[in-house]
């Protein structure tokens, strides 16, 4: 755990418009976005940007927007916690994503879950009680969104008790399951946010089952899909399938561009990579698979660690040194953690996804790609039912049948309702309105 002094941290940048100055005029509302771990850049991105836009917006026409919520100016404070912290885990998701830097960074590192979520929380206070945002944004389940969302809860500005709203981004999804670290933050969020921000219908009957009142839901659908849509054509010009020898532009094989049919795998579960006899019992339902396609497998740094503590390289391939163009020899290809831009470009060629990460269920859904999910239960069951994701669990007969039916699959399923990029947009009018309400009662 880092032990870097905070305020050594916190950086201040003009060319974002922003300042840490608490003194807010009127006419201003002040948010502060929190990010902290990879799945959330990409879903905090659309936010942050819809805010840009609408401060652009207000400065090239103030006196034409008749919307008496679009004359607020909106000014973000954006706080990274340092959960993660790696050039290849963080920073080269703010390149790709085209996010400011951070305002403010925690620096706080790796930790058991007690020990990261306290950190979090002793670090954020600190910020929070100096900066007094109106409204803070926190997106989907990870130990930062809890621990900034507990902090904000009880957080009191003045002898009346004032604290910002707390608006959770990706609120509803439930595994069921509390046996995932994630299950626990998210159950937990929603039940401290007062505007919760839906992705699917399942996230809706969660809620009202859980006795959340309907006034603090919101079904705006999915800011990760925001960024999909954004950034799909740039992703379509990354040169990963040469880089990863998986194009050869002067084959008559695979599809027109030469692209040669593979797969593409993540794994990073605790509940999958923590314990040898599962992650052996994983990779073995991989290997028919491996067989049949080149697997490429970008490894996080958590699975990394722990298949060179279970001695399970057997299983891998390095091909840094390799100029072969990319084999099916049933070992699976590890590679670095990539980019956003990269990793999207490999899923929407892929001729099937494996994977036990959730975003990646969503976005293999939109992208209409065939999903294998390496897992016993989704919070994102739309994904299933409309999409292309079929739930594996995780026995080696299981993953076997799955990545066979995928890789002879056609369907493209259907995009979920409001999955349209434009979600960001209808939360900042949310926003708007209810921090509006807030000041004027
Ligand atoms: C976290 C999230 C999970 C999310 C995942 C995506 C929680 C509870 N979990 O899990 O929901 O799907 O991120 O990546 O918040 N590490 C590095 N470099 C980094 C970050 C982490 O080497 O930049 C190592 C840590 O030292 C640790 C391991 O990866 O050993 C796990 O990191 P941690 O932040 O605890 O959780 P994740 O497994 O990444």
């Amino acid at each position: 755990m880092s032990t870097s002094n905070i305020q050594a941290e916190q950086r201040s940048y003009s060319s974002q418009g922003t300042s840490l100055d608490n003194m807010v005029p009127a006419n201003t509302i002040k948010i502060m976005t929190i990010v902290g771990a990879r799945p959330n850049f990409m879903k905090a991105a659309p936010v942050i940007a819809a805010i840009r836009k609408h401060n652009e917006h207000l400065a090239m026409s103030p006196r034409l927007t008749a919307d008496v919520n679009s004359q607020f100016t909106l000014q973000n404070v954006l706080v990274h916690t340092g959960q993660h912290y790696d050039e290849a885990m963080s920073d080269r998701f703010f390149a790709d994503l085209n996010i400011p830097k951070p305002d403010v960074h925690l620096g706080v590192g790796s930790g058991s879950h007690a020990a990261q979520t306290a950190e979090i929380m002793k670090r954020f206070e600190e910020v929070l009680v100096r900066e007094k945002p109106d409204l803070l944004v926190v997106v989907g389940d990870v130990n930062s969104t809890l621990g900034c969302t507990l902090v904000a809860a009880k957080i009191s500005f003045d002898v009346n008790g004032t604290r910002p709203l707390i608006a959770h981004v990706e609120a509803g999804l439930r595994s069921f399951d509390r046996g995932m670290p994630e299950e626990i933050n998210r159950i937990l969020t929603d039940h401290l946010a007062d505007l919760l921000f839906v992705t699917e219908e399942s996230g809706l009957r969660n809620l009202r089952e859980e006795g959340i009142p309907d006034e603090k839901v919101h079904f705006v659908g999915n800011t990760m899909i925001d960024s999909l849509l954004t950034f799909k054509d740039k992703a379509d010009r990354s040169d990963i399938l040469d880089r990863l020898r998986l194009r050869n532009r002067n084959s008559s094989q695979g599809s027109p561009n030469g692209t040669a049919r593979y797969a593409l795998l993540t794994l990073h579960r605790p509940s999958n990579v923590d314990q040898r006899e599962t992650f052996l019992n994983i990779l073995e339902g991989l290997e028919e698979l491996s067989k049949s396609c080149p697997v490429i497998f970008p490894a996080h740094p958590r699975t990394q660690k722990k298949l060179a503590e279970f001695h399970l390289e057997r299983f891998f391939k390095n091909e840094v040194e390799d100029s072969r163009p990319a084999q099916a020899d049933g070992r699976i290809r590890m590679v670095e953690p990539l980019g956003y831009l990269d990793f999207l470009c490999l899923m929407a060629n892929a001729a099937v996804v494996v994977t036990d990460s959730g975003g990646i269920q969503e976005e293999t859904t939109c992208l209409g790609v065939p999903c294998v999910t390496v897992r016993e239960n989704t919070e994102r069951p739309i994904t299933v039912k409309v999409g292309t994701n079929i739930l594996a669990g995780t026995s080696k007969e299981g993953i076997r049948q799955a990545t066979r039916k995928q890789l002879t699959s056609s369907a493209s399923g259907s995009v979920p309702e409001a999955w349209d990029g434009k979600s960001a947009q209808r939360i900042l009018d949310v926003i708007l309105r209810e921090t509006k309400k807030k000041r004027s009662l």
